[in-house]
């Protein structure tokens, strides 16, 4: 083990990402998604027998894709700044496609080029895209204007925050999202350290805050001792690890991946979850009613972890599993950061740094919190009651069934 909480410095990165673009999934019945991403708050922008592409109010063409098939994720997609950045990457890329033109219906919503590749240490299908265009979509609500103690910004305007004051409704209905905002991974320990070099020296990623794998006192049952074992003998220290984009000077979100340690022993990469932007804090509690009602009417949602406010990033979040178990998260006042910010270390050995409200600011105790509920969808609660198909499907990462879909990337 070493002292460094900190990945090394490495060389100059093939390129530098600019954003997450999109989401990709497969799953068997694409009715039962379109259901959910309707609830969730995004955009269906085409529906077939095949494909459910959605997007939200940002000027991007979609940033959610399920295709029909064995539940399960497949990959993202990564923004870069020019056409060169996707020529470097089909050169020194092992596997790359070459850049070509984006096809098929995504072609048609938004144009742009891409490259593909399936990235070995974690079996996902990744994406790097350029020179997408779409119009931005009108919030159908106004900006909320807030009242602070002291400070009157509202005066003579009652606030009607989800047009439920007249009448009292006990649904207000989704949120609207404006954008994908992050991408976690959960990946076997020590190929998870590879995986987050991986991002620095192919995207030029770059870290934010990355925590030691040291036990605060009264989480040990969030670490369990093998794991922090297995942690200890890949060499590095480094059990997490906040990663932002490097636009220089230009501002970005704090974390858009976060690469964990998967804790419970599951053999392959999994996806912990995604998280969208929405307007304010009225929104995220706009989300989870929502979503609540529409569990309590028989929707298959289940809720993993909120409502809260992180202490990295300071998100306030709210996490729900859709309905094959893939957790999708609404956030918004994320903290945004340029190239000078960290990297920071995140003590764990200070139980004031990691908290004993699993590192919430406020919100569900650590007994009540989702810190087990985010390596991927074997740890939704109806996991294992699911048809012994999905379940196998979800967890692993082969795509032979998706080998078409992956092709037409
Ligand atoms: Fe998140």
């Amino acid at each position: 083990m070493t002292d460094t909480a900190i990945m090394p410095e490495t060389a100059t990165p093939i390129v530098k990402a600019v954003d997450i673009a999109y989401i990709r999934f497969s799953a068997p019945d694409l009715d039962a998604m379109e259901r959910f991403v309707n609830d969730f708050g995004l955009v269906v922008v085409h529906r077939d027998d095949e494909v459910l592409i959605s997007r939200g109010l940002e000027p991007m063409p979609f940033l959610h894709v399920v295709h029909r098939g064995p539940a399960k994720f497949m990959g993202w997609a990564f923004e870069v700044e020019s056409e060169g950045d996707l020529d470097a990457l089909a050169d020194a890329v092992p596997g790359c496609s070459p850049v070509h033109d984006i096809g098929g219906v995504e072609g048609e919503l938004g144009g742009g080029k891409r490259v593909h590749f399936v990235e070995p240490i974690t079996g996902f299908v990744l994406e790097a895209v350029h020179g997408q265009q779409a119009e931005p979509l009108a919030p159908r609500r106004d900006r909320i204007t807030y009242n602070h103690a002291g400070v009157d910004d509202r005066v003579g305007v009652e606030q009607d925050v989800s047009g439920n004051r007249y009448p009292i409704k006990k649904d207000p209905g989704p949120p609207e999202v404006y954008r994908l905002g992050h991408v976690v991974a959960a990946v076997p320990p020590g190929a998870h350290q590879a995986f987050m070099r991986f991002l620095e020296n192919t995207f030029g990623m770059l870290v934010s805050d990355a925590a030691r794998m040291i036990i605060p006192p009264g989480a040990e049952e969030h670490f369990p001792p093998p794991l922090v074992e297995l942690i200890k003998s890949t060499g590095s220290d480094v059990m997490f690890q906040f990663m932002r984009m490097d636009r220089g000077a230009a501002e970005t979100d704090h974390h858009s991946m976060l690469v964990l340690p998967l804790m419970d022993g599951t053999p392959e990469a999994q996806f912990s979850h995604a998280a969208f932007e929405v307007f304010s804090m009225d929104d995220v509690f706009r989300g989870h009613m929502h979503f609540r009602e529409r569990a309590a009417e028989g929707a298959p949602y289940a809720l993993a972890w909120g409502v809260g406010r992180h202490v990295y990033g300071s998100q306030i979040y709210d996490y729900w599993h859709d309905p094959y178990g893939h957790v999708h998260e609404h956030m918004c006042d994320g903290d945004r950061v340029d190239a000078s910010y960290g990297p920071n270390t995140i003590d764990m050995t200070d139980p004031g740094q990691l908290g004993d409200n699993g590192g919430n600011q406020w919100g569900p105790t650590v007994e009540e919190s989702g810190v087990h509920n985010l390596n991927g969808p074997q740890c939704d609660p109806r996991f294992a009651d699911r048809p012994d198909e999905i379940r196998a499907s979800l967890l692993s990462r082969d795509l032979s069934e998706l080998q078409h879909v992956v092709d037409a990337i």
